[in-house]
């Protein structure tokens, strides 16, 4: 056993992973372009009031996930890890003054989040999110293109369509009737609820609605759903939203039951399931709009609407589909050399080249020709450039690794002659 692991519910992404990662945060970065969004980064961790107030005092992301870090007695402020991005994002949003911007703004980031969740499959403590946000437009065609743009994401990540579940969750105007003839409904059955949810009744009965409890599941088949108590703005909004979607052709299935787990949400909300796999807690993202929450953090009523797509979970999704692995990037060549001892002439050579723009490795370890080449091979270079001799005359041999040719090369003519072999 090793004296140190990583910590729980936490993994390390070794080299083949992390180069999955990467072609998903590419893909990310590429739609986020294409679909107009600007690049944003915010910190990994901000005042513990920024959840608390935005996300919800009483939700599990932040009840019972919060990674809240040690108050620091000078500083005398009190921080935790994110648990997920929207509400630093319109943190920043307020104190940048990007309603002075012009409106919408549209934004996007790729980053870890934190939650203290029991680890489980597809369930981690750090896990890596893809997420847009638009500030500043009410709707409801931009809902429709963001649910349009995270199918995209999906396609071209070389996932099966998923199942897409949307729903509107009223606002000010008619959510606080549902939610009272929800609450009523719980207390007819006050018995049956878990000892959390018992506490939450009273506190904020929304949630008792996505609580994963098997108990909560069964007793929330027959709990009254907001979709049919929405006020006439609400439901035009929702109906709209469904308009567009089905103008683009994307498929979908109204969900009454789908509240999301934050409360910051008001109107559509929308979750995406592996197909065949809807309600289970392998979501592979969601989203929704957020009307009151720039407003909560401080700033001035601006409508907002996002997602977040988990993107362990889109790996995992890949994974049981059958994806092929992809081949890690590899070097084009790589500098040997007959003399072990004469690095410094192998570094110079592939510092030469790598700052023409090639990706090119100098054997450095000092050991004989035959093993430098054995390993030039198993790097999956092309080529290998062996200096020996003939570099008092201004040459070193090409060697093909896949042919197993070579010839000798003026190395003047070197980079020239290795950039048109790396030409696609
Ligand atoms: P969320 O539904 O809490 O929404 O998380 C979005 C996605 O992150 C989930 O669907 C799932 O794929 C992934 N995820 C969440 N928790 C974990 C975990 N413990 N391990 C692995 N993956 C996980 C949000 O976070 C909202 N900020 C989305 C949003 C953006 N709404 C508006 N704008």
């Amino acid at each position: 056993m090793p004296t140190f692991r990583a910590p729980r519910g936490t993994r390390d992404l070794l080299p083949p992973e992390r180069a999955r990662f990467i072609r998903l945060e590419r893909l990310g970065a590429d739609l986020a372009a294409r679909y107009g969004f600007r690049p944003i980064e915010t910190p990994l961790f901000e005042q513990a009031a920024v959840f608390e107030r935005g996300v919800g005092a009483v939700t599990d992301v932040v009840e019972k996930e919060l990674f809240r870090l040690a108050t620091r007695r000078d500083e005398g402020e009190e921080w935790a890890l994110r648990p997920e991005p929207t509400a630093g994002i319109v943190r920043a949003y307020v104190q940048h003054a990007m309603q002075t911007w012009p409106q919408p703004v549209r934004l996007s980031a790729t980053g870890p989040m934190f939650r203290y969740d029991r680890p489980q499959a597809g369930r981690y403590r750090q896990f890596w999110q893809w997420d847009v946000e638009v500030l500043g437009d009410p709707g409801p065609a931009v809902d429709a293109e963001l649910i349009e743009m995270a199918v995209r994401f999906f396609a071209e990540a070389g996932l099966a369509p998923p199942d897409v579940l949307v729903n509107s969750i009223g606002d000010g105007e008619c959510r606080p009737a549902y939610v009272e003839a929800l609450a009523a409904y719980y207390r007819d059955r006050l018995d049956r609820l878990p000892p959390l949810e018992r506490d939450r009744l009273d506190r904020n009965p929304l949630r008792l609605l996505d609580s994963k409890e098997p108990v909560m599941v069964e007793l929330n088949i027959g709990a009254p759903t907001i979709t049919d108590r929405l006020c006439d703005a609400c439901a035009a909004h929702f109906a709209s939203v469904r308009d567009h979607l089905d103008m683009l052709g994307i498929g979908y299935a109204v969900e009454p039951r789908l509240v999301r787990g934050l409360d910051y949400y008001t109107r559509t909300a929308f979750e995406f399931f592996p197909s065949g796999a809807r309600g289970t807690q392998s979501a592979l993202g969601g989203g929704g709009r957020y009307d009151r929450l720039v407003e909560l953090l401080g700033g001035k009523p601006t409508a907002g609407i996002g997602f977040g797509l988990g993107l362990d979970r889109v790996l995992l999704a890949l994974d049981a589909a059958g994806a092929p692995t992809l081949p890690e990037p590899s070097v084009l060549a790589v500098v040997v050399g007959a003399d072990p001892g004469a690095t410094a002439v192998r570094l110079k050579l592939a510092t030469d080249l790598r700052a023409a723009g090639l990706a090119v490795r100098a054997d450095l370890a000092q050991r004989k020709l035959g093993r430098q080449l054995e390993a030039a091979v198993r790097d999956g270079a092309r080529f290998a450039v062996i200096v020996g001799d003939e570099l008092a005359e201004g040459q070193v041999q090409l060697r093909d690794l896949g042919a197993a040719s070579q010839k000798p090369v003026d190395v003047v003519d070197l980079t020239a002659l290795l950039r048109r072999k790396s030409a696609p």
